[in-house]
């Protein structure tokens, strides 16, 4: 069985007061109960060794939010996948927009750290999606494929094989404006279609996570959705009930359609 992915992507927010209290809380409320979703935490870097600590004998699994495109040396403030590897990372978030326009990250780069993290072992995140303007122009498709292509001009259509891609529309993100369901439908059978053309064994072998002000009122329509595997939720991953009532939905309403 294919389970559902929720990823808690906290982006810069947390302190160990923060975290103690969301952990404990989501092993004590949810974690047991969980059988149809898998949970994951992405935290900011500094705290990935002591979650994983943290999470011990759970099923929670880590995420980390990038990481850099070297694996050792002479790079003041960057963190190796080989580190991410030692404290017991299992995905990595890479082309989030958030990093694509404040850290001026590029398909280029985004592309070698995709690479890096499926050849060590690990899972990439691979986020993609369009700006309101290029939405607007009627684009989305053509960034899609773009961004994906840059990977596979690096690299073959193998690198795909077992890794998640996450369409977030970048207008949708933290602004409290999701995107149309059938949009995202859309997207991601576009995405699909075009993977497949390239290989179609591997396109059955990818997760597609949608991303972009999920939240525990409009949770429903996204998991209805069959083309999604699961969601990066941010802002609403931060407020540990609401957060614990959102991922409790998600695993009693899959349950029903797995029973009907
Ligand atoms: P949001 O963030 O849920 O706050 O829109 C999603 C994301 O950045 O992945």
């Amino acid at each position: 069985m294919t389970k559902f992915l929720i990823i808690a992507n906290w982006k810069l927010n947390g302190n160990y007061k923060f975290i103690n209290k969301n952990i404990n809380l989501i092993k004590k409320k949810i974690y047991k109960s969980l059988y149809f979703c898998n949970l994951s935490i992405a935290p900011p870097y500094i705290y990935l060794g002591y979650i994983n600590n943290l999470l011990k004998n759970t099923s929670i699994s880590l995420t980390a939010q990038n990481v850099d495109i070297h694996t050792k040396g002479s790079f003041t403030g960057e963190i190796s996948i080989k580190m991410l590897k030692d404290v017991g990372v299992k995905y990595v978030i890479i082309g989030h927009s958030e990093r694509r326009f404040f850290h001026n990250e590029n398909n280029d780069i985004i592309s070698k750290k995709f690479i890096l993290i499926k050849n060590n072992g690990l899972i990439p995140i691979l986020c993609l999606g369009e700006t309101e303007k290029q939405k607007k122009r009627n684009e989305t498709e053509k960034i899609c494929i773009q961004q994906i292509n840059s990977i596979l001009e690096n690299s073959n259509i193998n690198i795909l094989n077992k890794t998640i891609i996450a369409y977030e529309p970048i207008w949708a993100i933290g602004s409290g404006k999701n995107a149309n369901i059938n949009e995202i439908q859309k997207t991601i059978l576009f995405i699909k279609k075009y993977i497949s053309s390239l290989n179609s064994e591997i396109v059955k072998n990818i997760y597609f996570l949608y991303g972009g002000s999920v939240n525990v009122s409009n949770l429903d329509i996204f998991l209805q959705e069959k083309t999604i595997n699961g969601l990066l939720i941010g802002k609403a991953s931060l407020t540990i009930e609401n957060f614990i009532s959102l991922v409790k939905k998600a695993e009693k309403t899959i349950n029903s359609f797995n029973s009907s």
